[in-house]
This record gives C-alpha cells, sequence and structure tokens, in this order.
C-alpha cells in the first residue's frame, strides 16, 4: 500500500492524472473497457484486483469465485496498465479490523435485499482502495447499476477527492453482459442466458411510453424468464435511475433491474427505459 501511495503521489507531484479501476479479477472484456476508458482520461492507470471476503454474502460463491492470475496480468500488460495493485486478505483486513462503511436507503433494495452485507463489504473495500491509491478518477460499470450509485454517494458523503466515472454495459454478440461469473454457465445455461437482455429490452420498449403500468410488463417479464430456463427470478423491478426508488411507470429517468438464477449462477442486468 505504501508502494502504492509513493508511486501515485510521485506521478501527481510530476501534473500527471491518475485513474484506478477497482476489480476482483478474472478479467473479460468488460473490465478492459473501464482501463481503455481510464486511458482516455488519465496518463497513468492504476488496476486493482482483490476477491473481498467482505462482500460475499454465501461462503460457496467466494470459494468458486474464478481466479485467473496469470492471464489478469498478461492482458493488463498489454493494455499499458502501469500498475496492478493486489493486496492480500490480511493486509487489506489485519486482525481486529472493525470498521465499516454503510450506504443507508441505496444499498437496501435490489441487491441489497437479497444479499445481507454485500454492499456494506463493497462499500468498505472501494472506500480503502479511493483512499490507499487516491486517484484522480475511479471507473465504475453500470452493469453493476446499484454497486455504482453507491460508491457515488460513499465518494461525496466522505468527502473522499476522486471523481466516479460510469461506464455503459458490454455485452456478448447476443447480448449477454459480460461477466466473470459466466464462466461458470454450462453450455445449456449458456444459451439460455441471453434471455435474460431480450427479455429486458421487450419491456424497455413496452415501458419506453412512460404511461404503461409496470406491473403487469414485469409480472409478464418473470413469467419469460422462468419459461426460458432461469430456475428462480430473485427480482425484476422498474426504479428510478438516480435514487433506485420503486416506480409505477417510467415517468423519469428509469431504469430496469433483474436478477435471476441458472443452476448455482446468479446473473444480474439493468437496462436504461428513459435515459437521464
Ligand atoms: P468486478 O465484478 O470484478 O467488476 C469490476 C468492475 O468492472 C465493476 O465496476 C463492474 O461494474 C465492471 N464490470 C463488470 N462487468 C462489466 C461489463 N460487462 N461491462 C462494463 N463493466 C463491467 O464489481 C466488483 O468487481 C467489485 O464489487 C469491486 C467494485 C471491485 C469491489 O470489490
Amino acid at each position: 500500500m505504501a508502494e502504492l501511495r509513493a508511486r501515485v503521489s510521485d506521478w501527481r507531484a510530476a501534473g500527471l492524472t491518475v485513474g484506478l479501476v477497482p476489480t476482483m479479477g478474472a478479467l473479460h472484456a468488460g473490465h478492459l473497457q473501464l482501463v481503455r476508458r481510464a486511458f482516455e482520461d488519465c496518463d497513468r492507470v492504476v488496476v486493482s484486483i482483490f476477491v473481498n471476503p467482505l462482500q460475499f454474502d454465501r461462503p460457496g460463491d467466494l470459494a468458486s469465485y474464478p481466479r485467473d492470475e496469470a492471464a489478469d496480468r498478461e492482458k493488463l500488460v498489454t493494455a499499458g496498465v502501469q500498475v496492478l495493485y493486489g493486496p492480500l486478505v490480511e493486509e487489506m483486513y489485519p486482525e481486529h479490523f472493525s470498521t465499516g462503511v454503510m450506504v443507508a436507503a441505496l444499498s437496501e433494495g435490489l441487491c441489497g435485499a437479497h444479499r445481507p452485507g454485500h454492499f456494506g463489504g463493497v462499500a468498505t473495500v472501494v472506500s480503502k482502495l479511493l483512499l490507499q491509491c487516491l486517484p484522480d478518477r475511479a471507473y465504475f460499470g453500470e452493469k453493476d447499476f446499484q454497486q455504482l450509485r453507491v460508491i457515488e454517494r460513499v465518494t461525496r458523503d466522505l468527502d473522499i477527492p476522486a471523481t466516479i466515472v460510469p461506464v455503459e454495459t458490454v455485452r456478448e454478440p447476443d447480448g449477454l453482459a459480460m461477466s466473470s461469473r459466466n464462466r461458470l454457465l454450462t453450455d445449456q445455461q449458456r444459451r439460455a442466458a441471453p434471455k435474460l437482455f431480450a427479455v429486458l429490452t421487450e419491456m424497455a420498449v413496452q415501458l419506453a411510453d412512460g404511461t404503461t403500468a409496470a406491473e403487469p410488463v414485469l409480472e409478464a417479464g418473470r413469467k419469460s424468464l422462468s419459461a426460458a430456463g432461469f430456475e428462480r427470478v430473485e427480482y425484476l423491478e422498474l426504479r428510478d435511475s438516480n435514487l433506485l426508488r420503486p416506480l409505477e411507470r417510467a415517468d423519469r429517468p428509469s431504469r430496469l433491474f433483474a436478477a435471476a438464477w441458472l443452476g448455482a449462477v446468479r446473473l444480474i442486468d439493468n437496462l436504461p427505459v428513459i435515459d437521464r
């Protein structure tokens, strides 16, 4: 950590701008898009890889989380990243670690309602990463839109001096949002997975007039996902894009949010209905 701080402080003293891209590794084209965006704005880019135990609500999920350090390193070197920061769990959370960052309201619905403690873990680790690195800007994907809003709020509320930059979701050619967890899908599940994006797209078109009642459309969407082989639709909701409050119709900037299970794999996605 001291070494990272020193590097960044030298760069900033030399008038260079610094971007941070926090990740949990198993890097794919979505992560690399964040890196590319960072290089558009910043002279130097730091990527952190840290599989954060604090944000996993199920021990099995942490154990099965894909890890591929050699391939990650190669991708980042190719992308021209200056520093790969990979702290150990005991460095991040030394004995007697007892402080947590909690973001009320924003953390409570959607993924927060189904993954107790998850956003507390995210908010805590991202606060630490931002304070360890002190970048000018940090890049986060809209794929995890609730996470993005939580992080924007933490940064503002705790006066962390970094600009949070959102990056649009990167998708496979068939529409499936790229995710490290996609590697865990069987061939059959992989064929069903793009239905999540297809259903969201169809629903967004239906709701875009701003007057159509959301609930019947959402109910039909849940049924389509079940019919496509998703065993459990954890949530499928229309929310406003800023405070993430539930909406009855898309009469302001709004997004559809979904989480659904294929076997043991939980997929999430979201799509704007009315953009900004
Ligand atoms: P991870 O899932 O590795 O994702 C790291 C970053 O990449 C996040 O900002 C995420 O939103 C973004 N990302 C993932 N898939 C994407 C896609 N298909 N398109 C665009 N961006 C994508 O999210 C985390 O790690 C962690 O919670 C973290 C923020 C690192 C804190 O531990």
